[in-house]
Parts: structure tokens; C-alpha cells; sequence
């Protein structure tokens, strides 16, 4: 196999025979007679990890993607022995290990194949830096479909590609340009309508071939470290998901303005210019809750200072903003100015946090202030300093959250934009150089941050987003997509890249809408807006050299278009909240790609641009200018336009016309939407009533809304409203059931229903049992209230 590495190629080397095993526990050691030992370790039925040594001993097992909380146990496990083979069963599934080199295959109970070795695990020995460039390769399948990696630039469906983790600052990065900022050595198989996953941790640079070097293999390397994996069986790529985000961890909630519409620029200055953003959003009814300081906001690019030329007074600007419902966030970088009179520098220097090259001098590396020195923070010791250094800017100032950039770490007018590789890292106690270090440095510093911003934060939640990340940076920090351009590939793009990485456990991202270099047209810019706010972040963010980009920098019609998606989100908060709360309880991405929405339907194998917002609305976003329309794929199922409320069955390709102010949006049929009124932002308004969209179903649907404080942790404490509706509908019938839980009582007291699509005339209502006069409920054309929302059935019938 031909590696992109640099290094001289050796030869590969493989294991040979097996010639003993050990069982302990949740795990069996098969030893070779030429010091490899495979360890193969049940986490869960269909959770398997295969760990190999080419040493004859394993090194300290060390982890910073794995939830430790999560690793525990196994249900079942059986070993036997045959005579080529050993065989380990699970309740889910069974793995053939072969005694003559190692090369396992994978099957369900029925015996159907779901995985298997081609070479299986190989390796290259590394003279020039010790260790093994380690690789694995799988047969693959006629008819195989690979998704996953998260942020990467391309198709959906990774079938035909190899790829790349290195996490690099790649300014306006093009379609299909590798590597970019996130590491998710993540990916999910397909074939015979079933799905696996594997997950590969190795922080080193790591490469993924589907099938594109040979037909039919599609193999996974990595520059050093171990071989080192976990293979997820589904069948569903839900199972897949879902074990994957367990494992490597998923996010508390973030408070409910987060979801709201953030408004970013680089840069926002002086307080007089921030002020007439912020109020320029209310003058015309754009709703948005959060404004950005770009590093202008700092004394000379410091991280932790204010240029008090710009903002006089911080602590009073943040208040004012505050009394309007805006929240603010400002940017700090790793990189620390090399000045011997700036406090962050003096105190890093002095208890030697930097990180220093393989000979002893500090990294030294340009990045906005010019030569900085850059924190160590795979240092325990570094990483609560820095936590530390958060008290005043949101203690003492009021900031909401923190936006950290530049950590893949990027490092200016150098080759290789970033570190020398020979820089040494303490990596948690695991002493190692910057070619392991590399891909966890952003993560490690968001989780700093994270647990700063939290701990000044407290008793309120935490906001942070971060744009490199490797696995498990999800447990911390929130992401987008980097410096994309405002051309019309990169909205197709930023549709593809916000699917995948809601795939990859990642699911709290979103773009910068309008594209972060160049200007968009107010067609482009409406385009983005009305996909964006059907992102998990949604945040408009410019690089400011070539022009405004908020909303009234286009003519009328786009900020009407603005406003109409935007307040379209404010009102969807209960719903895009109720999504986030299944991804944090559940680990289930908040968008869904047709293909992990029905996977068997080979329809969707191959699909982009359409998917599902949370459970139960369809998306598919207008990707090129002068549309009047597109084609698009309706998914298996009923669905009704959220426009003209016109019903549809699913499961073929149709021409969907749209005007400039609408994009396709479809709404499940049997779906209860709940809806909260337009706010400018989350808590302006008290309201008495909760809207439900009840969109009428021959047959049943569930639907569920989870509600809280929308801030703070109580919900950890049981204080939540969790809403579980059953909808039955009939021929001239239609049944609400409503199941409650929780202790979180909701400030409103009523719900507003609309019935969408009925196909009866109304004749009577009954709640719990009891007809209800239509004065009493003000019932008028298919909508009314229920007074009392301690209801628990709902019985419409008509004629
Ligand atoms: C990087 C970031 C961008 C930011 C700029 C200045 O390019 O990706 O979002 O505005 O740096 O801080």
C-alpha cells in the first residue's frame, strides 16, 4: 500500500501465527510468535475494540476522545476455539479471529458478513522517529457506502476518496481539499442494508481509503501510534451513531439563547459600532442574541486584554448590551504575545507552560500579535491556569462565551502552517512529540476554556466554540466550519459538511453564513440564511475585507427574507431545543442525512443536499442563483409542504417550485410541532400559550418536546417538562394522547392546537373524556385552545 507520508518507505511487516491467548475478564490477548498481540475487548454487544502491539507488551492505554464514564462492561461473551479459527460471540454479533495471522471477520447472528479483513493489520517500522506507521485493510463489498470523517469538503457518500486528518488552517478551503480543521477518524460502512462503524483513535495523521486506491478495499493508516480501533455494529446507522457519541461523549444542554441567531464580524469596533449593529437588529426586527468581538477588541491581539481606545469601558458596554437581550462573545487565540510586560506572558513564562521544541527553547511561531510562545494544553497543571485566566472577562465583565480560533494550532508564514514537528507535549502524562500532539491541541483547548468558562459562568451554563477539534471536543465545545467563501460551491458545501459532522458526533456546528472570504450577492446571502437557521449554530460571520454582511447590507427583500427565517428559528426554538436534548441524552444527531434517516433505501445512498431538521421536518436548501424552484428527493413517507400545508408521499424524486422568500421545507405527517412566538431574543416575551402544528396522519405518530429554565442545571435535577405526544388519526377521527414527565412546570398554561390537514369537517371535541362547547375553546377554522394543558386525551371526531 502506498502511503502519503513522507517517510522513506521500509516494507510492511504482519503478524504471524498464533500461539496462545489469554482470557481476562472483558478481554482475550491472542499472542503471535513475532511479539504481536491482538487484544480484543467486548464494551458492549455490538462494541467491540481491537487493540494490537507489535512490541510484545502494551504501552500505558491512554485516551483523551473516549468518555471514561461510558467505558464499562459487557453483557456476554463467548469464546471457542476451532481449528483455524477463534470465534468470539456477543448477543449481537460474532468475530472470527484466524490463528495463522490475525485477520478477523465480523458477521451477525444470521452469519451475514458485515466486516472483514482484507490484509488486515500491517505495519511499517519508522526508524526515523521509533514506532510503526500502522495500517489496516478491509475487503469492501460491491455496493458499499462509507459517511462520517466530520468537516470534510466532499460528497456525502465518501465511496471512490481518501482522506486526510490533519487538523490545518485552511483559508478559503476549496471543494474536496484535504486536510481541514477537525480530526474524526470516524466512519460508517454500509452495504446489504446493514451499517457498522468504525472508529480508528489515533491522534497522529491519520488516512481513510474507500475503495479508491483498490476497487474493492478500503483501508485506514496512521503515521505512528497503534493500531488502534472500535468496530460498532448497527444495523441501523442510528446504533451506530449513538454508540459512537456515547462513547467519545456527548455535550450538556447549552442554554436556549445559544440556539438563537448570533451576528459576527471580524471586526466589531469601537463600542459605538457594536451598539449600532445591536441596534439596528431591533430597529428592523431581526431577531439575535449574540454579538462577536473579533480579536480588534484586544490591546495589540493580547488574549485577556481590551483596547481601551475601542472599549473604554467593557463591563458597561456588555451590561447595556445585556439590558437588550444580547449576549457577548469574544475570541481568544493560543497564541500568547512573546512581551515580557504582559501579565499572561510573564505568568505562562514564569511557570514554564509553554511549549517547548525537542532541545529546549519555547515555540516560537507568528500568529495575529506577532511572535507569541504558545500554552502547553495537554498540561493538566496548563489547562487550569488557563481555565483561571476567564474570571475577569466573565466574572467581572459579563461576557457569555468564548470563540476560540487558530488552535489547529495555526502558525503564520510557515510551510507546514503550524508547529515544527519535534515540539514536546506533556499529553496528559504520556510525554510524546508534536506529530501525536497535533490533532487534540484545539480540543485540549476548548476544554480549557470550556471548564473556565463554566466555572465563572456557573450557576448559568457555559458557551464556547472552537474551530479544531478532534473526537470528543463535543463533550466541551460547540464548532463551525472555518474560513468558507461566499460562492455558491460553499453553501453546497456547508450543507454537506453540517450533515456530516451532526453524523460524527459533532453535531453542534453550523457555517459561517454568507461565507467567511469574499462578498455574497443578496440572493446567495438569502440562500445561506434560509438553510442556516436550520443548522444547530447559526451565526453570520465575515472576514470584513471586502464588504458588510449584515442583513441590511443587501436590499430590502433579503432582509425581509432574513427576518422571515430568522423569526421562522425563534418560534422553532422548542423544537431545535427538544432535538439538542435527544443528542445530549441519546447521542442522536440533531440533522439527519436521508441515508441515515432510511437507510434501505438505496435511493438515499447516495443523496446530499436534503435533510431531516431533528425527527420531523425535511429540509433541502436552493444551491444555485435564479432558482425558481428544484429537484429534490422526498424520503419514504407522508409529508406535508410547510408552506402550502399540500400533502405528498415520499419515497420518489419531484420538481418542488419556490419563490425567492421559501426553500423546500416538509413536515412529517402525524408530527406535532411545537412553536413559540417570534421573540427578538430567547426570553424577551412572557407568553401564555404553546402552539402545537398538529399535521393530520391516516395512522400513528409520536412526537415528544422537551422544555426547562432554558438555562442553568436544574434540569440535571429532574426540573424539566418532557412532552410525549401519540397522535391517531382516522377516517373522521383523530386521537391526542399526552404523556408528562418531569418536574419542570411550564410558564405558559395553555396550548394553542392547529389541525393541518384534517380531512373531516369538526364536529366535536373532547378532552379527557368530556365534550367541550367550541365557545370554550374559541375553536375558529381548525384551530383552538386548550385551556387546561394538564390534558391527557384528546379526542377529535367530524364528519
Ligand atoms: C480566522 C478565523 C476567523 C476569524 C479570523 C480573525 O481566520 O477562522 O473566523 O475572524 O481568524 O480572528
Amino acid at each position: 500500500m502506498i502511503t502519503n507520508t513522507s517517510l522513506e518507505y521500509k516494507g510492511d511487516l504482519y503478524p504471524s501465527k498464533i500461539v496462545s491467548f489469554e482470557h481476562e475478564g472483558d478481554s482475550i490477548f491472542f499472542n503471535t510468535d513475532n511479539k504481536v498481540i491482538l487484544k480484543v475487548t467486548i464494551l458492549r454487544d455490538s462494541l467491540i475494540r481491537f487493540r494490537f502491539t507489535t512490541k510484545g507488551y502494551f504501552s500505558n492505554d491512554f485516551s483523551y476522545a473516549i468518555d471514561k464514564t461510558q467505558l464499562h462492561g459487557y453483557n456476554f461473551l463467548e469464546l471457542t476455539e476451532e481449528e483455524t479459527y477463534f470465534q468470539i460471540r456477543t448477543s449481537k454479533v460474532k468475530c472470527k479471529i484466524q490463528k495463522a495471522d490475525l485477520r478477523l471477520s465480523i458477521y451477525d447472528l444470521n452469519d451475514l458478513l458485515i466486516l472483514e479483513d482484507e490484509l488486515g493489520f500491517h505495519w511499517e517500522e519508522s526508524y526515523e522517529y521509533g514506532g510503526n506507521i500502522v495500517k489496516m485493510s478491509k475487503s469492501s463489498k460491491d455496493g458499499e457506502c462509507f459517511y462520517g470523517l466530520g468537516d470534510k469538503a466532499t460528497q456525502m457518500n465518501l465511496k471512490g476518496k481518501r482522506l486526510e486528518n490533519f487538523a490545518t488552517d485552511q483559508y478559503a478551503y476549496q471543494k474536496d481539499q484535504e486536510p481541514l480543521y477537525k480530526v474524526v477518524p470516524f466512519y460508517i460502512g454500509l452495504h446489504n442494508k446493514q451499517s457498522y462503524g468504525i472508529f480508528f483513535d489515533n491522534t497522529f495523521r491519520t488516512f481513510f481509503d474507500f475503495c479508491q486506491e483498490r476497487r474493492n478495499v478500503s483501508s485506514f493508516w496512521a503515521e505512528g501510534g497503534e493500531m488502534n480501533y472500535y468496530f460498532i455494529y448497527g444495523p441501523q446507522m442510528q446504533d451506530v451513531v449513538t454508540t459512537y457519541t456515547d462513547l467519545t461523549g456527548k455535550p450538556e444542554l447549552p442554554p436556549l439563547w445559544v440556539l438563537g441567531y448570533h451576528q459576527c464580524k471580524w471586526s466589531y469596533y469601537p463600542e459605538s459600532k457594536v451598539k449600532e449593529i445591536t441596534s439596528k437588529f431591533r430597529e428592523l426586527k431581526i431577531p439575535c442574541d449574540a454579538i462577536y468581538l473579533d480579536i480588534d477588541y484586544m490591546e495589540g491581539f493580547r488574549c485577556f486584554t481590551w483596547n481601551k481606545n475601542y472599549f473604554p469601558d467593557p463591563k458597561r458596554m456588555v451590561a447595556e448590551l445585556a439590558e437588550d437581550g444580547f449576549k457577548t462573545i469574544v475570541i481568544i487565540d493560543p497564541g500568547i504575545k512573546i512581551d515580557k510586560d504582559y501579565w499572561v506572558y510573564q505568568e505562562a513564562l514564569e511557570k514554564d507552560y509553554f511549549c517547548k521544541r525537542a532541545d529546549g527553547p519555547y515555540m516560537k511561531g507568528k500568529v495575529w500579535p506577532g511572535e507569541c510562545n504558545f500554552p502547553d494544553y495537554t498540561n493538566p497543571v496548563v489547562r487550569e491556569w488557563w481555565a483561571g485566566l476567564f474570571k475577569e472577562l466573565i466574572s467581572d465583565i459579563g461576557v457569555k462565551g468564548v470563540w476560540n480560533d487558530m488552535n489547529e494550532p495555526a502558525v503564520m508564514e510557515v510551510p507546514n502552517k503550524t508547529f515544527p514537528m519535534d515540539v514536546r507535549h506533556v499529553y496528559d502524562g504520556n510525554p510524546c512529540s508534536h506529530r501525536k500532539a497535533h490533532n487534540i491541541y484545539g480540543t485540549q483547548m476548548a476544554r480549557a476554556t470550556y471548564h473556565g468558562v463554566k466555572r465563572f459562568t456557573y450557576p448559568k451554563r457555559p458557551f464556547v466554540i472552537t474551530r479544531s477539534a478532534y473526537s470528543g471536543a463535543q463533550r466541551y465545545t460547540s464548532s463551525w466550519t472555518g474560513d468558507n467563501v461566499a460562492t455558491w460551491e460553499h453553501l453546497w458545501i456547508a450543507n454537506i459538511q453540517v450533515q456530516r459532522m451532526s453524523i460524527s458526533g459533532m453535531g453542534f456546528t453550523g457555517s459561517d453564513i454568507g461565507g467567511f472570504a469574499e462578498q455574497p450577492t443578496g440572493e446567495l446571502y438569502a440562500r445561506w440564511i434560509q438553510l442556516g437557521v436550520f443548522h444547530p449554530f447559526c451565526r453570520t460571520h465575515s472576514s470584513g475585507d471586502h464588504g458588510n454582511q449584515e442583513p441590511w447590507a443587501f436590499d430590502e427583500e433579503v432582509i425581509n427574507i432574513t427576518r422571515k427565517f430568522v423569526s421562522l428559528r425563534y418560534q422553532l426554538l422548542p423544537y431545535l431545543y427538544t432535538m439538542f436534548w435527544q443528542y445530549i441524552e441519546e447521542g442522536i444527531p440533531m440533522l439527519k442525512p436521508l441515508v441515515y434517516y432510511d437507510q434501505e433505501d438505496t435511493q438515499t445512498h447516495y443523496r446530499n443536499d436534503e435533510f431531516i431538521f431533528g425527527n420531523q421536518i425535511l429540509v433541502c436548501p436552493i444551491l444555485e442563483p435564479n432558482a425558481v424552484g428544484r429537484r429534490m428527493y422526498i424520503p419514504r413517507g407522508e409529508w406535508y409542504n410547510y408552506w402550502t400545508n399540500e400533502f405528498s408521499t415520499g419515497g420518489r424524486e419531484v420538481w418542488i417550485d419556490t419563490k425567492f422568500d421559501e426553500i423546500p421545507v416538509f413536515v412529517k405527517a402525524g408530527a406535532i410541532i411545537p412553536k413559540y412566538p417570534v421573540q427578538q431574543y430567547v426570553g424577551e416575551l412572557e407568553f401564555d400559550e404553546l402552539t402545537l402544528d398538529l399535521y393530520f396522519k391516516n395512522g400513528k405518530e409520536k412526537s415528544v418536546v422537551y422544555e426547562d429554565a432554558q438555562d442553568g442545571y436544574d434540569y440535571k435535577k429532574g426540573r424539566y417538562s418532557f412532552l410525549s405526544f401519540r397522535t391517531i388519526g382516522k377516517e373522521k377521527e383523530l386521537i391526542v394522547q399526552l404523556h408528562k414527565e418531569g418536574k419542570y412546570h411550564t410558564p405558559y398554561s395553555k396550548y394553542k392546537i392547529n389541525l393541518i390537514g384534517l380531512p373531516f369537517k369538526v364536529t366535536e371535541i373532547e378532552i379527557d373524556n368530556e365534550k367541550i362547547a367550541f365557545d370554550k375553546i374559541a375553536f375558529e377554522e381548525n384551530h383552538f385552545l386548550i385551556v387546561d394543558k394538564e390534558f391527557s386525551e384528546l379526542h377529535i371526531s367530524g364528519e
